[in-house]
C-alpha cells in the first residue's frame, strides 16, 4: 500500500510505496530533492522528518546531531507510514529540457597516466543548456549508462568537455583504451543534477571548491562560467590528488590565479614521493581547508569527487568548522558493480 509523503512548507504531496525509498518516490512523481550518492554516504539527501514513521535511513552521511533532531537519508529511507518531511531544497524536474543528442567524439587526451580528457561535438546546429556544475549521461552499445560532469562552461554550448578517469575493468574505460576513435558517434542527454552554484541573495558568500581527482571536472566549469559572468565571487579551490601528474590541469588553476583577484587555488598530494620534489601541501584536501579556514560559518563548500573525502568534509566541516550543513554542497562519484568482476568509477544518478 502506498503511503502519502508530504514536503513541509513546500505544498507538495506524493505517494511512495514502500519498497521505494522516499528519494525515489520524490524522482517518480517528478520533484528533484538534492542527493548525489544515492547510497547513503554524501549526506546531501538528509531531511527532517516531521510526522509518521520510516524505515531506514540513518548512518554514514548524517551526524549524530542531526540524527538525534529526527533527519533521515532519504535516499535510504522507507515509508512506513504517511509522512511529513522538512528538505532543504526541492525543484519539479523539467524532463523536456533533457535532450538526447548524437555527438561525434571530436578529440581524445591523455592527461594523467588514467585520465583522458574526451571532447564531444554536436550536430551542426544543435545547442544545448546546461548549468555548470550538470552532468549528462553516456548511452552504451550494452543500454547501460554512465554519468560524466561537463567541464566546460555553458556558454560552450555545441560542444562538452568530459574528464574520464580509466579505471581498470570499467566498460566506458575500456571502450576508449580499445575502440573509441575520433569521429564515432556517442549518444547523450543532458542536462541532469543539481550540483551547480547557488546564487541570489548568498550571492556574495565566500565559497570553497573542494575537488579530488576527476572531481576537478565541475568545478572547472563552474570557475570558467564564473569568469565569463564576471561575477568576482571569492572563491578558493582546493584540489586533492596523489602525485602531482594527477593534478592534470594545474597550469590552467595556477593561471586562474594569477590573473583573478577573487581567485586562490591549493593543491595538496595525498602520497606526495621524495622524486617528485613537491614543496606544496601534503596530506588530505579536506584537513588543508580545515587547517586554512577553521571558522567556515560564512562559507560555502562545493565538494566534488571521491565519497570518502566528501564524507569526511562535510562532517569536519559542520563539526569542527561550523559550516551550515545547508551550505554543503556535493557530487559524490561512487563505484558500482555492474557485474560480478566489474567495478566502474561513476557519477550514481537518476537518468
Ligand atoms: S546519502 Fe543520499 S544521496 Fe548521498
Amino acid at each position: 500500500m502506498s503511503h502519502t509523503i508530504q514536503l513541509e512548507g513546500h505544498g507538495i504531496a506524493f505517494s511512495c510505496e514502500p519498497a521505494k525509498s522516499v528519494l525515489d518516490g520524490a524522482l517518480a512523481a517528478g520533484y528533484e530533492i538534492p542527493y548525489s550518492c544515492r547510497s547513503g554516504i554524501c549526506g546531501s539527501c538528509r531531511g527532517r522528518v516531521v510526522s509518521g514513521a520510516v524505515q531506514g535511513g540513518l548512518g554514514g552521511g548524517l551526524t549524530a546531531e542531526e540524527e538525534k533532531s529526527g533527519h533521515v537519508l532519504l535516499c535510504q529511507a522507507h515509508p512506513c507510514s504517511d509522512v511529513s518531511v522538512e528538505v532543504r531544497e526541492v525543484r519539479k524536474i523539467d524532463r523536456s529540457a533533457i535532450k538526447t543528442v548524437k555527438a561525434k567524439v571530436y578529440r581524445m587526451t591523455r592527461v594523467a597516466p588514467d585520465v583522458t580528457i574526451l571532447q564531444l561535438r554536436f550536430p551542426a546546429g544543435t545547442r544545448v543548456k546546461f548549468k555548470a556544475g550538470q552532468y549528462l549521461s553516456v548511452k552504451l552499445e550494452d543500454g547501460s549508462f554512465r554519468h560524466y560532469s561537463m567541464a566546460n562552461p555553458p556558454h560552450q554550448n555545441d560542444s562538452v568537455e568530459l574528464h574520464i578517469r580509466h579505471v581498470p575493468g570499467g566498460s566506458f574505460s575500456q571502450k576508449m583504451e580499445q575502440g573509441l576513435a575520433v569521429g564515432d558517434p556517442l549518444e547523450v542527454s543532458i542536462p541532469y543534477g543539481d550540483f551547480f552554484l547557488r546564487e541570489g541573495d548568498q550571492d556574495n558568500k565566500p565559497t570553497v571548491l573542494l575537488a579530488s581527482g576527476t572531481g576537478f571536472a565541475p568545478i572547472k566549469s563552474i570557475i570558467e562560467d564564473a569568469i565569463k559572468a564576471k561575477r568576482e565571487r571569492s572563491m578558493v579551490l582546493y584540489w586533492g590528488a596523489r602525485r602531482p601528474q594527477d593534478l592534470y590541469k594545474m597550469d590552467l588553476a595556477r593561471k586562474w590565479e594569477s590573473q583573478l583577484p577573487w581567485f586562490r587555488f591549493v593543491p595538496v598530494l595525498s602520497d606526495s614521493q621524495p622524486s617528485d620534489n613537491w614543496a606544496g601541501r601534503t596530506g588530505y584536501v579536506h584537513q588543508a581547508v580545515m587547517t586554512d579556514i577553521p571558522s567556515l560559518g560564512s562559507y560555502e563548500v562545493y565538494a566534488c569527487g571521491a565519497p570518502a573525502m566528501i564524507n569526511a568534509a562535510r562532517h569536519d566541516f559542520v563539526h569542527s568548522g561550523g559550516l551550515n550543513p545547508n551550505a554543503f554542497y556535493c557530487d559524490a562519484f561512487v563505484s558500482t558493480t555492474t557485474s560480478a568482476s566489474e567495478t566502474i568509477q561513476v557519477q550514481i544518478k537518476a537518468a
